[in-house]
């Protein structure tokens, strides 16, 4: 039995098809210029499960992912998260201030480059607590404990969590932008290549703790790659873009072993 299988039982996939969405985005329309980088495309996410978007460079992944993170607007779509608090409203009509707050508190994001996704000259707790912060917790000694326990959780070495993102090298700065991101719980958690870029076995070390966290909390995960292994290690299902449209999707194990759309045929031919 291989890798993929024993996580296949450990995950326990049947929960994800009942449950009610976590994520749903319908009609995204996002063009740049001449550029048709989203026509119209819909995405839903279901509790606890792992949803991998894979296509090539340019097929409009992390636009979709910056809509997802409420970091920009479509020219049309919806976007809603099943939140107690934002239940009926379509996330795209909110103002700057309470995108802030709905990210701070509900949307985790790791960017594949640091420099996007932290403070390079600060802390590494610092950029931790700085999350926390924005929910409103003022006090220091509390901040640096939490801060503390969520780089451990992302399995950073704790005893460097005063080194700055500078200082550290790329899997390191990953397991920082990864501890920023869970320090609240978010409800979705948005990877955009996160471990593009680093050597290969950083880069097994960097998604072996991925998937231990989704185990142990169930986190619910959008992950963005170029790169078909890593998503046939980490998605349960996969949604596959081709010039700003899904081509296709389904669950992991059918879209590699048995794809429908000749472009997916390709993508997984290829990489075999
Ligand atoms: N801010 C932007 N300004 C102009 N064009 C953009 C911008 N962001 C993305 N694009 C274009 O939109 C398309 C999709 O880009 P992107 O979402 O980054 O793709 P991917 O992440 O799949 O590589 C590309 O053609 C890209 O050049
Ligand atoms: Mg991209």
């Amino acid at each position: 039995m291989g890798a993929a299988d024993q996580n296949t039982i450990t995950r326990q996939k049947p929960r994800l098809m009942l449950a009610e969405p976590m994520l749903t985005m319908r009609g995204i329309v996002r063009n740049f210029g001449d550029v048709q980088a989203l026509r119209g495309v819909d995405v839903t996410v279901y509790p606890g499960e792992v949803l991998g978007i894979v296509g090539e460079s340019g097929s409009g992944k992390s636009t979709l992912l910056r809509m997802m993170n409420l970091e920009d607007t479509p020219e049309a779509g919806s976007y809603h998260l099943s939140l107690p608090d934002h239940q009926d409203s379509n996330l795209f009509s909110l103002d700057r201030f309470q995108r802030r707050m709905l990210r701070a508190r509900h949307i985790g994001i790791v960017y594949q480059n640091p420099h996007i996704g932290l403070l390079m000259g600060h802390t590494s707790s610092g950029n931790v607590a700085e999350r926390l912060l924005v929910a409103g917790n003022r006090n220091f000694a509390e901040l640096r404990e939490r801060a503390r326990l969520s780089l451990a959780a992302s399995e950073f070495p704790v005893e460097r969590m005063d080194a700055t993102p500078r200082e550290l090298s790329g899997g390191m700065q990953q397991r920082v932008q990864l501890a920023k991101a869970i320090a609240l719980e978010p409800a979705v958690l948005l990877l955009d290549e996160p471990t593009t870029g680093l050597d290969v076995s950083v880069q097994a070390l960097v998604l072996d703790t991925l998937k231990r966290l989704q185990r142990d909390r169930a986190i619910t995960m959008v992950l963005v790659s170029h790169d078909l292994g890593v998503i046939r290690t980490m998605a349960d299902r996969v949604v596959v873009m081709r010039r700003g449209e899904v081509v296709e999707q389904g669950l992991a194990d059918q879209i590699f072993q048995d794809p429908q759309h000749p472009y997916t045929q390709q993508l997984v031919h290829a990489k075999l």
